[in-house]
């Protein structure tokens, strides 16, 4: 027993040392990073970590050495963290998730300061769409040493396996590598798309998010679901994978129409319905499109909580999926309604008559549509796809009142008959 004491004693010995070598090494870490913001350095520098990382340990012991190496490599990966975090600003939100983490952040005008908050001194993929003014583009282009914009066709038809296999084209032929990076410029579509590229390509390269739609500032470019529709289905194959920094500047919105704003303003009010009242108070007293800072930053603090809790949506983040169920199938069926209007005719199908009552004035607000040409045909077999199946059923969320919401297994014929509620013929019209 004394042995025993003895050994622990010498653990607790070793690990307080360790500790203190863990902030040294730290400390020095956040020199450097100082020392390369104030001399315009590149912020990575692949050759040297990829000799740091080639270290090994001076032991006979094979295990031991591949421990070592894990071991190691965690300690880099720590430190990379760690300078990110330092690059940051004050308003910056911080996503911590298992597999690494995520930096969003918001400021007006923070497009021109790409060059300081992203690391664009590697080859740098732009992904944009032609609907997107092409300064915000070549704005991040103008900050990169080795740029190529890469221009989709707007609209969702860009989610595609065929513009997905051009995209990873122009890729190769821009000679990308693994310590290379992409950069979606672009709203919900346009960061699917790349996010999706980025994941698959050379196994998963980085990537960054520059939203410049409303929907995508408030929750497409923040979580980490990446996508491309397939066989008619939306979003039907796709990765969960991190940007590396999410740039939300809200000057880009100021050449957004109005409806695309009210589309975003849509997914805001999700958010506002089931996580946050006083989100959902703003949109009912105030005119939510004088009040867009803070409808952004309530949105974002609330996503970033979700998905720090749940990042592969295996409970709460489900919460997130309000109105999309439904939502997703009028989209398919519907192609002259945006994301955000399906989502919001969604939402209308699955809360409680009160809370319907409640919404409408807000839907006449802002215009958004009350009713849509779905067929429940349509719907259910839409419906009968979705990729939230629990057996013969579908995972839906239901909302009986501000922040009250259930998430359980509804039979498809159950979720069509919701329909009737927001069809033309149906009681809201
Ligand atoms: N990954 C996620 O978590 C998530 C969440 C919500 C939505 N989404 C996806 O997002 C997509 C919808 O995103 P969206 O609503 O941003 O649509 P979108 O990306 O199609 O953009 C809408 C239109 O706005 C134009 N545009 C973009 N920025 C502009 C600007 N600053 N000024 C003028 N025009 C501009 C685009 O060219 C496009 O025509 C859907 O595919 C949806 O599935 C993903
Ligand atoms: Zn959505």
């Amino acid at each position: 027993m004394e042995k025993m004491e003895q050994f622990r004693g010498e653990i607790d010995q070793i690990d307080g040392e360790m500790a203190q070598l863990f902030c040294r090494r730290m400390d020095v870490v956040k020199q450097i990073g100082l020392y390369k913001a104030e001399h315009g350095l590149p912020i990575t520098d692949p050759v040297r970590e990829a000799k740091v990382l080639a270290r090994t340990v001076d032991t006979p012991d094979t295990v031991l050495n591949g421990m070592y190496g894990e071991f190691h490599h965690s300690v880099v990966e720590l430190s990379k963290r760690y300078q990110k975090r330092l690059r940051s600003t004050e308003k910056a939100l911080p996503l911590d998730l298992h597999d690494g983490s995520c930096e969003i952040i918001m400021e007006r005008g923070c497009l021109c300061r790409a060059n300081e908050l992203l690391d664009l001194s590697r080859r740098v993929f732009i992904v944009t769409d032609d609907g997107v003014p092409p300064e915000y583009a070549q704005t991040v282009a103008s900050a990169c040493a080795a740029p190529r914009i890469f221009t989709v066709a707007q609209g969702e038809g860009c989610k595609s396996l065929q513009t997905l296999s051009s995209l990873l084209d122009a890729m190769l032929d821009h000679r990308m590598t693994r310590q290379d990076c992409v950069v979606a410029v672009g709203g919900g579509a346009v960061c699917d798309l790349a996010g999706f590229a980025a994941s698959v390509f050379a196994r998963g390269i980085d990537h960054y998010n520059v939203p410049t739609t409303l929907l995508a500032q408030v929750d497409a470019s923040v979580g980490g679901k990446t996508g491309i529709n397939f066989g008619g289905i939306k979003n039907a194959v796709g990765t969960f994978c991190q940007p590396e920094i999410v740039l939300i500047d809200p000057l880009v919105l100021e050449t957004l129409p109005e409806r695309q704003m009210i589309s975003g303003l849509a997914e805001a009010l999700k958010i506002g319905v089931t996580l946050d009242p006083e989100l959902f108070t703003l949109f009912e007293r105030k005119d939510p499109l004088d009040h867009l800072d803070e409808i952004i930053r309530c949105a974002v603090t609330q996503k970033t909580r979700v998905v720090s809790l749940d990042e592969r949506e295996n409970g709460l983040r489900r919460v997130l999926n309000f109105g999309h169920t439904i939502g997703h199938a009028i989209e398919m069926t519907c192609p002259e309604l945006l994301h955000g209007e399906c989502v919001a005719l969604g939402m209308l199908a699955m809360c409680s008559e009160s809370l319907y009552q409640r919404l409408l004035p807000i839907y006449k607000k802002l215009h958004l549509p009350i009713v849509c040409s779905i067929k429940p045909r349509d719907a259910a077999a839409l419906i009968a796809h979705d990729k939230k199946r629990a057996g013969a059923d579908v995972l839906a969320v239901e909302v009986s009142d501000i922040g009250q919401y259930t998430i359980r297994p509804i039979a498809v014929d159950e979720l069509t008959g919701r329909i009737s509620r927001i069809t033309k013929g149906g009681i809201a019209t």
